[in-house]
């Protein structure tokens, strides 16, 4: 037989035919369809709830696998086919301008998720997330118990230990807020309770922690620090009223600790992931000063470490007046405590935020 164009364009379809067989069709024959050990099925309001996630798009800016690749979601597991038996259709996405919600479940508690989906600013104030705020209340339910259900088993190890601390938290509430505020602070490790902030509270240290918690911390805790920020009537139990712990026994070690590792079973988040130890120092710093009106840093002794951070030596003139000078703390003339917050706190200009979760690829 002749290479006649019909027999060449025979034989370029038999070749196609059996690559696309080799390499789309064979694996997905041959693949093994067993699940992996984390998957469970859905539960009818979980369903419901990645029904709703299909129809607002949610896939336009979440994916749902996390590679080997993936370095910075190292602490998080690597995906595996096994995840996705009961997923038809699938959602792996392939967009990330937020983060990856593979494994979302428990990360933060319920009101959290009530919050961020009634307004994203709320709880992150630099969101571009839109709204969901017109979600009915069974697909609020819905929507959450299906975010709060990714990552399935491990998902719901963390929800577990969501719902024990959460009762736990709610109780103490209840009893009032000094002792929320007493029950809160043995949470915290004792020498976490006796560290002081190494940081120097410089005016440069504060400004630099007004500016992250203006961007990551007011709407909860409010433009005065006093628990009463738009998205307190989300949360229960309330944001922190910070000038409340005036009266109690607290330390620069204790706001940090509580920052980094947020307070599971309520709303505060853990900002591990969000913010350098500098920029938790620093913040932990702004609200010592500004709203519980002390200095809870390492003193003024010059051990010489950072030493474009800190003051002149003892007894010698500083070069440059007020270099390194400490931040004044604002005396009782500054009413703080009775002041609700203005109806309308403004953001920091500087557009640039501090790392987050939330831009990567
Ligand atoms: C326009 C893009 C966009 C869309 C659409 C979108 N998101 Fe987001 N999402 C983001 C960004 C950006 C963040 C990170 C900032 C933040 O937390 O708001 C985020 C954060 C989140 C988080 C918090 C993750 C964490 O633990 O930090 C969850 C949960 C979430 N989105 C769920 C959803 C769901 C469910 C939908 C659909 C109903 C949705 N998102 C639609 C952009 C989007
Ligand atoms: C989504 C809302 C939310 C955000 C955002 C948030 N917090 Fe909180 N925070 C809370 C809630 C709720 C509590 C109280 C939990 C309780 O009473 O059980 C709390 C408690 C605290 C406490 C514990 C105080 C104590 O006396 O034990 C500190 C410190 C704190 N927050 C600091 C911060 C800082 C700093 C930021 C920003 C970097 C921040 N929080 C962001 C909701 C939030």
């Amino acid at each position: 037989m002749g290479m006649t164009p019909r027999s060449v364009a025979l034989g370029i379809a038999l070749i196609a035919t059996f690559a696309a067989w080799a390499v789309l069709f064979l694996p997905g024959l041959s693949a093994p369809n067993s699940p992996s050990n984390i998957v469970r099925p859905y539960t009818p309001l979980e369903r419901e709830g990645r029904v709703l996630y299909i129809k607002s798009g949610c896939i336009g800016c979440h994916t749902q696998y996390v590679r080997p690749t993936d370095w910075d979601y190292s602490d998080l597991r690597v995906s595996q086919r096994g995840d996705y038996i009961y997923d038809r259709p699938h959602l792996l996405g392939s967009e990330r301008t937020g983060p990856d919600l593979s494994q979302e479940g428990g990360q933060h508690s319920d009101d959290w998720n009530l919050a961020h989906f009634e307004d994203p600013r709320f709880v992150r104030p630099a969101s571009i997330m839109p709204r969901f705020s017109f979600f009915t209340r069974q697909q609020m339910q819905a929507i959450i118990a299906y975010v709060q259900c990714l990552g399935f088993k491990m998902a719901d190890e963390r929800m577990a230990r969501q719902i024990h601390w959460h009762r736990r938290l709610l109780a103490a509430y209840r009893h009032g807020e000094d002792y929320n505020a007493t029950y809160l602070a043995k949470l915290v490790p004792r020498q976490w309770m006796t560290m002081p902030n190494p940081y120097a509270a410089t005016q440069g240290s504060v400004q630099r922690g007004k500016f992250v918690y203006q961007q990551m911390c007011i709407f909860c805790h409010g433009p005065v620090g006093d628990g009463n920020g738009p998205a307190a009537r989300y949360l229960n139990p309330k944001p922190m009223n910070f000038t409340l712990l005036k009266r109690h026994r607290w330390s620069g070690g204790m706001i940090y600790y509580q920052v980094m590792n947020g307070i599971t079973g309520s709303a505060m988040p853990y900002f591990k992931e969000d913010l350098e130890s500098a920029k938790i120092w620093d913040v932990a710093n702004y609200v010592a000063v500004n709203f519980i009106g002390r200095n809870v840093d390492s003193g003024n002794d010059l051990n010489g470490i950072p030493a474009s951070r800190e003051g002149a030596i003892p007894g010698t003139k500083p070069l440059v007046p007020g270099a390194g000078t400490k931040a004044p703390v604002p005396g009782p003339a500054r009413k703080v405590y009775p002041q609700r917050p203005s109806s309308s706190p403004q953001p920091a200009s500087t557009p640039a935020a501090p790392g987050g979760r939330s831009q990567r690829h």
